[in-house]
């Protein structure tokens, strides 16, 4: 009996966790996503370039249920959750980083992270009077998950701190801490890299691998650094005014000649790679002082 049911508990490594089926979110007249469909592999660290403005930001925000599409349907392992709310993606294992991140700059560290998992007994009025113990209990197992998670990021010593201490790269460290107390399946990482210094990003590249490595935890990752999609990402999405422009190998994906016109059709090709205002940082950054391909 055991044998026979396990096929259908244990998952495939390669078996859909997210299907976006036709994906469309407008803003007045302006499809910021327009008919996007895609799958992502449960067990992957899939990759999301494209150039800025592109729509990736939107995207995410369209499947974690902040903003609600306009078409198109969005299967969260098995379950479709269009136009659900971000509690229901969130329950279904769904969590996500923010491009730019925004602690509670006077909650301690470990009080930003420890906000993180919802529904939890204390919020329940009567329970703090009913239960007390009860909820100290979750309380207390919450501040050990964060710890923990605070801990695997590095940032334990930063713990009794204020968050408005923390650089921009300690707070996308904080980012990961905080979505990982909730266990999730899947995670969207929305730039985990920009204003990161490059020891901090090598961290922040390992502690994803190892995520994935040892939990199985799939992640889905928008970056404009090309080094850390080449050494994280399997496969990369690449989108471009809304659509998918391709997918594929990191590889195959930046050296497609598509990609590279994408990058430098827009405002970069006026201004040269160097000169973009915002910096390297939302540009492509290849191996190297090059172009994104040879
Ligand atoms: N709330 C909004 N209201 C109106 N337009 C929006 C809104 N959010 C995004 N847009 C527009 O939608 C398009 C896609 O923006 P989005 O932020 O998704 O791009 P992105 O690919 O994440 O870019 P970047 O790499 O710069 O972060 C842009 O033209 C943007 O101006
Ligand atoms: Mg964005």
């Amino acid at each position: 009996m055991e044998e026979a049911a396990q096929p259908t508990v244990v998952p495939r490594a390669r078996e859909t966790l997210l299907e976006a089926h036709e994906v469309i979110k407008a803003f007045g007249g302006h499809r910021a996503v327009d008919g996007l469909t895609f799958t992502l592999a449960r067990g992957a660290i899939t990759g999301l370039i494209g150039p800025n403005g592109a729509g990736k930001t939107t995207l995410f925000n369209c499947l974690a249920g902040a903003l609600k599409p306009d078409g198109g349907r969005i299967v969260l392992d098995g379950r479709d959750l269009t136009g659900a709310a971000p509690s229901r993606f969130f329950a279904a294992g769904l969590a996500r980083t923010f491009q730019i991140p925004r602690p509670f700059p006077a909650l301690s560290v470990l009080e930003n992270v420890m906000l993180a998992p919802r529904g939890q007994l204390g919020e329940q009025p009567w329970a703090n009077w009913l239960r007390p113990g009860a909820v100290a209990a979750e309380e207390r197992r919450t501040r050990e998950a964060a710890m923990h998670w605070l801990a695997f990021v590095g940032l334990a010593r930063l713990a009794p701190e204020p968050a408005r201490v923390l650089s921009g790269g300690q707070r996308k460290l904080l980012e990961l801490a905080r979505v990982m107390v909730s266990r999730p399946r899947l995670v969207l990482l929305d730039e985990p890299g920009a204003g990161v210094n490059p020891a901090l990003l090598e961290q922040i590249v390992e502690k994803i691998a190892a995520l994935n490595r040892e939990h199985g935890t799939s992640f889905l990752v928008i970056e404009h650094n090309m080094d850390l999609v080449a050494s994280l990402c399997s496969p990369v999405l690449v989108m471009a005014e809304g659509r998918l422009l391709t997918q594929g190998a990191p590889d195959e994906v930046l050296a497609d000649a598509r990609v590279v016109e994408a990058y430098l059709g827009g405002d970069a090709a006026d201004a040269g790679p160097a000169a973009a205002p915002g910096s390297t940082a939302k540009r492509p950054t290849p191996s190297g002082d090059g172009a994104l391909a040879a």
